[in-house]
């Protein structure tokens, strides 16, 4: 029988289970398999992050030696998918890129006869080596230049850096950028991973559900919002001209991007350790990026509680992603592909986890449209029938 109960957004609905990250809400923090992410900023590297979401514990010593060789042997792009990347159009978004070169990655990987790929540990390494790999590698190909090979000694993070400029990262900007992937990492049933998993549950492998998530990370209330966030800072100027800003914004109906949260009832966890590094990486220059994104960050908390009693805003994890990675030199049209260079690792996990334990995810939808009635043979159907055709027969229900 058809539920009665109609949710637009799945808001509070719970789909399924994982044991891969929890985020509490009202507490304000996120767990990877049980480790608070403060812990592991502090004390862990994205790669054990990656060996905890993929393997479910941290990794040894020679457990991490491994996977750092299996990312170092994945990390290279085949020559066909570079030549692809060349004959894209220089202006084309990052996004874009990323998204065709990593439904691409499947062409050049190895598939059964009858094209299907395998949806294993392994094809989860072979994404999370090529992903950042991809975004260097357009970076450079749409300035004009080369792209570089990784450097088998390098990091994740510090590969990143090294093929966009060609040359070794300070340890700030490599620890900065690493920490910024631990954070990303994993966050639970999130658009981008829910449509991932709804990708695998079809069968679909672990490419096509990855492309999928891609696909949905993109947009302003999910992962597009920090580079919109770059442009509020710009735009603002001057720390005391936020208040204004944020006004004139919310009278025009527009929402302050990096603020605000489906699941988050105070502050973001992430936010409070990417505002740390924001000021610490902002220090020597660019300080006013930061100090901007502070005021911001008041300014609308105020202005919200003024026109909303009751209500609060805060930084999400958008909000300080923004001064921090414009501070390592990355330009605010590739800030979503930084995030999905961290959310790999999730999405990977989540799409074996649900290839582990599938069931179609297929929910219902109330039908509201117009009630059964015959169709009128074309010749009998009035020549300007068009729209006007279509309201009145859903005006009749
Ligand atoms: N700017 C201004 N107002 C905001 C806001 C924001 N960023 N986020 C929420 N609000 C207001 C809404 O206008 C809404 O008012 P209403 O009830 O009168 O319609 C109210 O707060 C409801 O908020 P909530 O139910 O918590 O939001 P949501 O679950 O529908 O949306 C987001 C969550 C993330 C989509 C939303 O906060 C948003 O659009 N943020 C900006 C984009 C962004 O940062 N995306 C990245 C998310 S990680």
């Amino acid at each position: 029988m058809a539920s009665t109960v109609v949710n637009p957004g799945l808001e509070g609905v719970v789909v399924g289970e994982t044991v891969l990250s929890n985020v509490e809400g009202e507490a304000g923090r996120l767990t990877y398999r049980g480790y608070d992410i403060y812990d592991l900023a502090e004390h862990a590297t994205f790669e054990e992050v990656v060996h905890l979401l993929l393997h479910g514990r941290l990794p040894t010593h020679e457990e991490l030696a491994d996977l750092n060789r299996s990312l170092s042997e994945h990390r290279a792009l085949p020559n066909g998918l570079l030549a692809m990347l060349h004959a894209i159009p220089r202006d084309a978004w990052p996004m874009d890129v990323l998204r065709t070169g990593v439904s691409a990655i499947a062409h050049f990987s190895p598939h059964r006869d009858d094209g299907w790929h395998e949806t294993s540990v392994d094809s989860a390494v072979h994404l999370v080596a090529k992903v950042p790999t991809i975004v260097a590698a357009w970076d450079r190909i749409r300035r004009g230049l080369e792209p570089i090979a990784p450097d088998a000694n390098l990091t994740t993070a510090a590969n990143f850096l090294y093929m966009r400029t060609g040359e070794q990262p300070t340890e700030t900007a490599r620890k900065a950028l690493d920490t910024y992937l631990v954070l990303l990492a994993d966050h639970s049933f999130n658009a981008s991973t829910f449509s991932a998993r709804v990708t695998a549950s079809t069968g679909a492998d672990i490419y096509a559900a990855t492309t999928a998530a891609l696909a949905t990370l993109e947009g302003d209330l999910h992962g597009g919002a920090p580079s919109k966030v770059m442009t509020m800072l710009e735009e603002i100027g001057l720390p005391e001209k936020a208040e204004q800003y944020v006004r004139d914004l919310i009278a025009r109906g527009e929402r302050v991007m990096g603020m605000g949260h489906r699941e988050y009832k105070t502050r973001d966890p992430r936010a409070a350790q990417l505002e740390a590094m924001a000021k610490a990486l902002t220090e020597k220059s660019h300080t006013k990026w930061y100090l901007i994104a502070r005021a911001l960050e008041d300014a609308a908390d105020k202005v919200l509680r003024e026109l909303k009693p009751g209500k609060r805003i805060y930084a999400n994890v958008e909000f300080y992603s923004a001064p921090t990675l414009s501070s390592l030199g990355i330009p605010a049209d590739e800030f979503t592909c930084l995030f999905a260079c961290g959310r790999i690792a999730g999405w990977s996990a989540h799409i074996l986890e649900q290839a582990g334990h599938n069931r179609l995810i297929r929910p219902q939808a109330r039908y509201v449209g117009p009630q059964v009635h015959a169709v009128e043979p074309i010749a009998k159907r009035p020549s300007d029938n068009g729209a006007s055709n279509g309201r009145s027969a859903g005006q009749q229900t």
